[in-house]
């Protein structure tokens, strides 16, 4: 079996690299290295940008520096490829809005080159979307407690509606990507899943400001760098490990139930910022040092993933709890300070 993973040298895909090397299949990492966030971390730029091309060098995954909006090198190179898993992206809001159009021909065009490549050579297709397409009408509707926000009912199914509230760039160009999975599932019959992934962290994420919060407060902590919080802190995600991602990958390869699916840790893996910064502290055995700043366009307060259909449909849920995979992080980070600061 051979799989291509765009994104390769990410952080989601090179989870997804190693795990089906593990399983013994061929794997092809398809990336074109920009890595633009990296820019604003205060990161050694130049020593993370290769880290997860070595590393994915000695688990034997074959390397390709090229664009997913270049079609031709995708078809050349996906020729021969069992399953195609599409995690490359512009993930950021931030830089969505600083440059949407980077963000479109990447999230839409990058796209739809995969989706054309999963139709050319009959073979099925995930590709990564976001709980940002649901928008962030849900700010509307909550309560708070000491440590976080809190709605009836706590989470969200693949009904609900989308694209509500304050929007970016980033939600459009999401959202947008999605309409055309269901487009190629609809009129190619396309085996193709979208999975809206909720905050997704771990080993192998260079998280800033702009995209990875967990993985953010956890290097800050370690580093001693102050962290800010935009926003009361009671913001809630039902965070998911990066291990728990390529096993759902997987399982849309083994059950192949083409649709739009939430991939996230549902209730038992919520967590509001505060307590995440209460977690990270009580592993480092240090305070986080942080600073509050106001709310920024395009926050989404809350979001809880209801991960039914996922558990039924793909029989896929995830293992790890954030009390077991946040220490688990932190002991990569400490392992790999270097690559941080000098
Ligand atoms: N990390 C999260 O918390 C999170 C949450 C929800 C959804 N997602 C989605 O999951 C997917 C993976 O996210 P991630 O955190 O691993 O992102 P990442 O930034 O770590 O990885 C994306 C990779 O894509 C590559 N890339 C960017 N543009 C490319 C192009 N034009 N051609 C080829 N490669 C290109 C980058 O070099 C990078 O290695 C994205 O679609 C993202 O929107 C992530």
């Amino acid at each position: 079996m051979k799989v291509l993973v765009t994104g390769g040298c990410g952080f989601i895909g090179s989870h997804t690299c190693d795990y089906f090397r593990r399983e013994g299949w061929d794997v092809v990492a398809y990336d074109n290295m920009t890595k633009f966030e990296l820019k604003r971390t205060g990161y050694r730029e130049d020593a993370v940008r290769d880290y997860n091309w070595n590393l994915l060098g000695e688990l034997g995954v074959e390397r390709v520096r090229e664009d997913i909006r270049d079609l031709e090198q995708l078809l050349d190179r996906s020729s021969g490829c069992d399953f195609l898993v599409h995690t490359a992206a512009q993930p950021a809001v931030t830089i969505s809005m600083e440059d949407p159009l980077l963000d479109l021909s990447t999230n839409i065009q990058g796209t739809v080159n995969v989706l054309e490549a999963a139709r050319r050579h009959n073979i099925p297709v995930v590709t990564c979307a976001t709980i940002h397409v649901y928008g962030n009408w849900l700010n509307q509707e909550l309560k708070e407690t000491e440590t976080r926000y809190v709605r009836e009912p706590a989470a969200v199914d693949e009904n609900a509606a989308t694209m509500r509230g304050n929007l970016t760039p980033l939600h459009a160009s999401k959202a947008a990507a999605e309409h055309y999975v269901k487009a190629y599932i609809d009129t190619y019959k396309v085996r193709a899943a979208s999975f809206r992934l909720t905050g997704l962290y771990g080993p192998q994420q260079f998280g800033g400001e702009d995209h990875g919060w967990v993985a953010n407060f956890s290097i800050r902590n370690v580093l001693g760098w102050p962290l800010t919080i935009y926003g009361t802190g009671k913001q809630v995600r039902d965070v998911l490990y990066a291990t728990d991602v390529p096993t759902a990958f997987h399982a849309f390869f083994k059950n192949c139930e083409p649709g739009i699916y939430n991939i996230g840790g549902g209730p038992e893996h919520a967590i509001s910022l505060i307590e995440c910064i209460r977690l990270i502290d009580q592993t480092t055995g240090k305070p986080s040092e942080i600073q509050y700043a106001p709310d920024r366009h395009g926050d989404l307060r809350y979001f809880i993933c209801d991960i039914h259909q996922a558990k039924t449909k793909l029989k896929w849920e995830p293992q790890v709890r954030p009390a077991q995979g946040v220490p688990r992080l932190i002991g990569w980070i400490k392992e790999n300070r270097s690559l941080f600061s000098t």
